[in-house]
């Protein structure tokens, strides 16, 4: 294994722009000096996550997560440091010699071992043997002609990794061949399990579409049967793992999100063969839940990195049902999300639509998309019989209900307009009938209006005793400061009192010895300690004004050499007090009553110096 070299990594490092990075994850919004956005690492509304441009970091108030471009990388994907280095190389086209990556990611694997890399690996296993057998084999020939009848080329068979898994079982006798251990194979949902607890090939006789995470990693499979005419069901699913949760799935999020990020609004379609087709005709930010309702968990994943999703389902009667589902799910998530509709014409899908028109015609549909109102207007006339009046009556109360919820005065009075020519009622009276549910609105809140125009942070202010406010202060003027750092090393005798500090100390002496300059993004290339990295960033996000005077520097210095000491010496001797009291050793509790009373003394003398 080599060790990538620092100046390597810095390299790297510098000529990425951290806000690139995050941006591609987090929707991030200008406030003052930072960019703010949902933190990626907690659920939260508001937002506490930012990235500092200047300085080259992300810091959340919320969890106290921070660190450089690779340890964001680290975290959100959970891969290691040079896996990280390695794909920020890539994102920027910097070419780095392969030798430093290829030992390291295989130690790395050996030493974690995780299961769920392994799981991975399986299924990245199967993802190669499918694909080979689709377009490789005789067996996998049927699979292929219906891909081909379907109009998918090989270019996006390529993309997908879509497969076939024969008729014939395989993929156990190979895997037992690599001698991959029974209960890996178990919990991979790659098998079902008789009665006799063997395993057998889940998916027999199907076209494999393979289901990856956001991180583009294969962590589940999807199979079709090639003709719908059997009982079977037409799409069989991996059942739910440890690195399957079909609620927490957006298929095609990992091609989909660059593409989202460079204005595209996302496209949210139904079934695969949609975000295939459409992504196969250029449109390429599409992305699909698994067949089921959209959960809270997609919907965050969505909202987090854009504002705008375009609901693309099917025209059928289905299909408008789960419009209005989903229309009601953003809804209920007071999501500060703009949504818009698309109707396929003729009951056709996605998919069907853009094969029979052309990817045009359906760009042509985006840009005619219905506001979600308009669609629920619609919805809603189609279960009335407008011939009737009772449900006349009905349709206008229900339809007055809906455009109470539209925020723009402006477009509720177009609405009510359209409602009173429609069914020649008086405006005036409609509008009477109205006034009363606009105040009753409660479905978008006020607050996340706020989000949009301006970022509201609650900064949480954290209480530190005396004595970590003075490490923290001191040691950021320390690192800023290259006068204070002289002064301060120079004074004899000088610990900090906390481990974290004294370590994060000495680590800084090394930069120093490399580096002239202080920069945090490049100081963090060297903490490998995850408390470490957001202690650092702690530090270096306080807020301290210019300059700082001989006086501080001095407080400092006298509550860290001589306050501390004391402090120390009375937690410890309150602690064996207590202990005394507990075992009722009398003279112990008199001799330690009056050390700390002797304790007290000093640090009340200290306090006056
Ligand atoms: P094609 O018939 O291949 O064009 O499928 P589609 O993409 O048009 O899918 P359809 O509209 O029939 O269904 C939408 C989505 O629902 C699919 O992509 C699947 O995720 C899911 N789905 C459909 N049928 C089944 C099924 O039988 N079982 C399961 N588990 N999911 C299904
Ligand atoms: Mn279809």
């Amino acid at each position: 294994m080599v060790k990538i070299p620092e100046d390597v990594i810095e390299e790297i490092r510098s000529q990425v722009n951290i806000v690139d990075v995050v941006s591609q994850f987090v929707q991030l919004k200008q406030s003052g000096k930072n960019l703010f956005g949902l933190c990626p690492f907690h659920e939260e509304r508001t937002p506490s996550f930012s990235v500092s441009e200047d300085k080259q970091i992300f810091h959340c108030f919320s969890c106290g997560r921070g660190g450089n471009v690779f340890k964001f990388l680290m975290e959100l994907q959970n891969i290691s440091f040079p896996e990280a280095v390695k794909k920020v190389a890539e994102m920027e086209n910097i070419s780095v010699d392969d030798k430093y990556f290829q030992g390291n990611a295989n130690s790395q694997e050996t030493a974690e071992n995780s299961q769920q890399k392994q799981l991975i690996d399986l299924h990245e296993q199967s993802v190669k043997l499918y694909n080979h057998i689709l377009t490789n084999t005789k067996m996998g020939q049927p699979a292929l002609d219906y891909l081909h009848k379907r109009g998918v080329s090989d270019d996006t068979i390529a993309i997908y990794q879509l497969g076939y898994a024969p008729g014939q079982r395989l993929l156990k006798p190979f895997f037992d061949e690599r001698k991959v251990d029974f209960q890996l194979l178990r919990k991979s949902g790659l098998f079902s399990e008789d009665q006799d607890g063997n395993l057998r090939d889940r998916f027999v006789d199907r076209v494999m579409y393979p289901i990856r995470n956001g991180s583009g990693q294969t962590i589940a499979f999807s199979g079709r049967l090639l003709t719908t005419d059997s009982d079977m069901p037409k799409y069989l699913n991996s059942p739910e793992t440890e690195i399957f949760n079909k609620r927490k799935v957006l298929f095609n999020l990992d091609l989909a999100r660059p593409n989202i990020r460079s204005k595209e609004p996302a496209i949210l379609f139904e079934g695969f063969m949609d975000v295939i087709t459409a992504y196969q005709a250029g449109i390429k930010s599409g992305i699909a839940s698994m067949g089921t309702s959209l959960t809270e968990q997609q919907i965050y994943d969505i909202k987090r990195i854009t504002h705008e999703v375009v609901i693309s389902y099917d025209g059928d009667t289905p299909g408008q049902k789960a419009i209005k589902r989903a229309i009601d799910a953003f809804n209920e998530q007071k999501s500060s999300i703009e949504m818009k509709i698309i109707s396929v014409p003729d009951g056709m899908d996605p998919d069907e639509f853009i094969r029979k028109k052309s990817a045009d015609d359906f760009k042509q549909l985006i840009v005619h998309a219905q506001a979600p109102i308009e669609f629920e207007l619609g919805f809603l006339k189609k279960q009335y019989n407008l011939d009737s009046e009772v449900d006349q009556s009905h349709y206008i109360a229900e339809a007055l209900k809906l455009i109470s919820h539209v925020d723009s005065g402006i477009s509720r009075d177009l609405y009510l307009n359209r409602l009173a020519d429609e069914f020649e009622v008086d405006k005036q009276l409609l509008q009477q009938q109205l006034a009363p549910l606009i105040t009753q609105s409660t479905r978008v809140p006020e607050q996340q209006h706020v989000y949009h125009k301006q970022v509201q942070v609650v900064k949480q202010p954290k209480h530190f005793s005396l004595i970590e406010k003075a490490e923290m202060q001191l040691m950021n003027r320390m690192l800023h400061y290259h006068d204070v750092w002289l002064k301060v090393s120079n004074v004899s005798g000088f610990s900090f009192v906390d481990e974290q500090y004294q370590m994060l100390y000495l680590l800084a002496e090394g930069y120093f010895t490399k580096f002239d300059e202080y920069n945090v993004a490049t100081f963090s290339n060297l903490i490998s300690e995850d408390s470490l990295q957001s202690l650092l960033i702690n530090i270096d996000m306080l807020e301290l004004p210019d300059n700082p005077t001989d006086d501080e520097i001095n407080s400092y210095l006298n509550i860290l050499m001589h306050r501390a000491p004391v402090e120390e010496k009375l937690k410890k001797k309150r602690a064996e007090l207590k202990q005394a009291v507990k075992i009722g050793d009398v003279d112990k509790q008199r001799t330690l009553t009056i050390e700390i009373v002797k304790l007290e003394q000093q640090k009340r003398m200290k306090q006056q110096v």
